[in-house]
């Protein structure tokens, strides 16, 4: 199969030596950057935004690959995009408009994204797939790193991969992906891989072996 796409989550990283873990990441080679926006309304925690995004992308060429889970994404699209998000996910279940709102994020030159918790059906895809780039499944109910993966979302990849058919689209898969757990979510179709504790456990002399250890256990997937 095609090569699947390791997305670290910082949520796990460093925080008091943010711009290092970025580096430390990109030169351990991942291919995307995860960004856990919280706004402490939507989900309990409360974690960045635009300004500090815009410092870290300075520091890398990799996509920043935004997950918003805010209550009112739509306020903030082309903060988040002018301060160098590439793809920006919002979640399907805060979205009044999501046709529109997935618009938005395409007019402002990114990629499209939508994010579905663990309760949340792929059936609210069905009319708006063509305004999709990315599926963002939630293998953990959002709002902490280190949780335990959900068996149940490996359905639900292999239901929306057979939802948009022939149509190109990324399934990522956010939340508890391990060696151990991500076979199971890649053989179901999914090709792009959150990961916060597996891949920043052991601090950064680790993060290659870490990234690399995900890359090993997926490459012998049918997807
Ligand atoms: C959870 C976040 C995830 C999280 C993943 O709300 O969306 O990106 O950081 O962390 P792990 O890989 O530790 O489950
Ligand atoms: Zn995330």
């Amino acid at each position: 199969m095609s090569e699947v796409i390791i997305s670290p989550s910082i949520l796990s990283a460093n925080f008091a030596a943010l711009g290092d873990e970025i580096r430390a990441i990109d030169a351990a080679g991942c291919d995307w950057v995860h960004l856990d926006v919280m706004d402490g309304h939507f989900v309990p925690n409360l974690t960045f935004g635009p300004p500090v995004i815009r410092a870290l992308s300075a520091l890398t060429q990799k996509p920043f690959d935004a997950h918003l889970m805010v209550t009112n994404p739509d306020r903030l699209l082309a903060a988040y995009a002018e301060a160098g998000c590439q793809l920006i996910t919002v979640h399907a279940e805060v979205c009044d408009h999501l046709d529109r709102t997935l618009s938005q994020i395409r007019d402002l030159g990114c990629r499209a994204g939508v994010s579905l918790n663990p309760h949340c059906s792929p059936e609210v895809l069905r009319y708006v797939v063509d305004r999709v780039d990315l599926v963002l499944v939630m293998s953990v109910n959002p709002g902490f790193g280190g949780q335990s993966f959900l068996n149940s979302q490996v359905a639900k990849v292999r239901d929306i991969r057979a939802l948009f058919g022939d149509r190109e689209v990324i399934i990522e898969v956010d939340g508890g992906i391990t060696p151990e757990t991500a076979p199971l979510v890649v053989e179901a179709g999914a090709n792009a891989l959150v990961a916060g504790s597996a891949v920043f456990r052991g601090g950064p002399s680790e993060y290659q072996k870490n990234i690399q250890a995900l890359r090993d256990a997926v490459a012998h997937c049918a997807g």
